[in-house]
């Protein structure tokens, strides 16, 4: 098993990554708290596959499970799920000494997050994370949010969790293409922080089978369900605590985690969040951010081309009939890291290493982006 301590100002708590640690809930919980009720939130397919299992684990170590199934998907990250969960919370007659439990993906966190912080102004949370993205970013740091039709995770708060429990084994149930979303917010780490990282993906993507199996869309497929998974994910999650650890509100440091945000987040508001999965729209926008750092020579050629040519190794989505960059650039504003009426982007500068880049001519975002599109 492996541990990674998150250390903030709120609070200090331990993920915990382990194969098979799934079915071991309840007893991970009671290292945390007393028996409660527990509200696990959870989506349709997530519960059609793992919510027996979570449920009886935390009956059997003597919690209250109430289960609330979601729908899941983007348009459930919203104030109208989270009203009909406090509801459903008020009904059970959940109090301070509960604990609300999030089993799923970004969606599912985000949202029970959410719900976690607000309901009588705070419960205890649990994050167990059961997509890579999830594991790898969203479960670990705090973030919470619902969506605003003008504009995604626009109410929010920063609320950490008391525990994160991390399953590689439920992996093997997510869809290829799910998986592949998730590799990009995985990949993201060692572009902006950790070049050893990004050798290492590189390394893999040069040495695996190159064939891939039938039906398969990226090489990186072939990494699920490995131990070197499992080294991948404890590395990103050690990385994003040690940004929580220095800059948990997101004033500075923590930005950097947005790389390829900015214009992915505008993908999907372009897109009305139907086409792109998340984490293929954080890779598009990281390929659009890797070629504005080239145009505006903050990023030397070769290195662009090192960064672009392992992003395209997950086969990012081809840009949807009728997109146009004018609909991408107007759905940037709506972009958090805005300062006024300033855009602010990350980009990277070498492998590792990133700087802040503010309104950026409309010119050079209009051709990183028509790049894109006209592929
Ligand atoms: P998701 O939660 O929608 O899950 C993706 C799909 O996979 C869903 O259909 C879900 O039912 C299914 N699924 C989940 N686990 C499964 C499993 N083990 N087996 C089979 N199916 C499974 O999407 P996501 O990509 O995990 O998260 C995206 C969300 O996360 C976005 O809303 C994004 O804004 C948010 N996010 C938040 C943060 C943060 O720091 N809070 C960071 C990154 C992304
Ligand atoms: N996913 C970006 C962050 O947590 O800051």
């Amino acid at each position: 098993m492996i541990k990674v301590e998150i250390k903030t100002t709120q609070n200090r708590y331990p993920v915990y990554l382990r194969q098979g640690i799934l079915p071991l809930t309840g007893r991970f919980l009671r290292g945390c708290f007393s028996p409660c009720p527990v509200l696990l939130i959870t989506d349709r397919n997530v519960f059609g596959h793992y919510g027996e299992i979570c449920r009886k684990s935390l009956l059997q170590e003597g919690f209250k499970p109430i289960v609330a199934v979601v729908e899941g998907g983007e348009k459930d990250k919203s104030l109208k799920s989270a009203s009909k969960l406090y509801s459903y919370a008020m009904e059970e007659g959940l109090d301070r000494k509960s604990v609300v439990l999030a089993l799923g993906g970004g969606v599912t966190g985000d949202l029970a997050g959410f719900v976690a912080a607000t309901y009588m102004r705070g419960l205890p949370f649990v994050q167990v994370p059961t997509t890579l993205l999830a594991m790898v970013d969203s479960s670990v740091g705090g973030k919470v949010a619902v969506n605003h039709p003008r504009g995604k995770n626009m109410i929010g708060a920063f609320y950490q969790p008391s525990l994160v429990l991390a399953d590689p084994v439920v992996l093997k149930t997510l869809p290829q293409r799910e998986f592949t979303a998730g590799l990009a917010e995985l990949i993201k780490y060692g572009i902006i922080l950790d070049k050893s990282l990004f050798r290492q993906f590189e390394h893999f993507a040069l040495t695996c089978n190159k064939q891939p199996q039938e039906g398969q869309e990226s090489i990186f497929l072939q990494l699920n369900n490995t131990f070197t998974l499992l080294r991948f994910i404890a590395k990103a999650v050690l990385i994003k605590g040690r940004v929580v650890a220095q800059d948990e509100k997101e004033n500075g440091l923590r930005r950097i985690l947005n790389f390829g945000h900015t214009f992915g987040h505008a993908l999907e508001m372009a897109t009305s969040y139907e086409y792109y999965l998340h984490g293929e729209a954080v890779a598009v926008g990281m390929i659009a951010a890797t070629r504005l750092a080239a145009r505006l020579k903050i990023l030397g050629e070769k290195t662009a081309e090192r960064i672009l040519a392992l992003l395209f190794r997950l086969n990012p989505p081809p840009p949807p009939p009728g997109l146009t960059a004018e609909s991408v650039l107007n759905a940037l504003p709506a972009d958090k890291k805005k300062e006024g009426r300033e855009l602010v982007f990350i980009l990277p500068s070498a492998i590792g290493k990133t700087t802040v880049c503010k309104s950026p001519p409309v010119e050079e975002l209009s051709a990183a982006i028509n790049e894109y599109l006209k592929n």
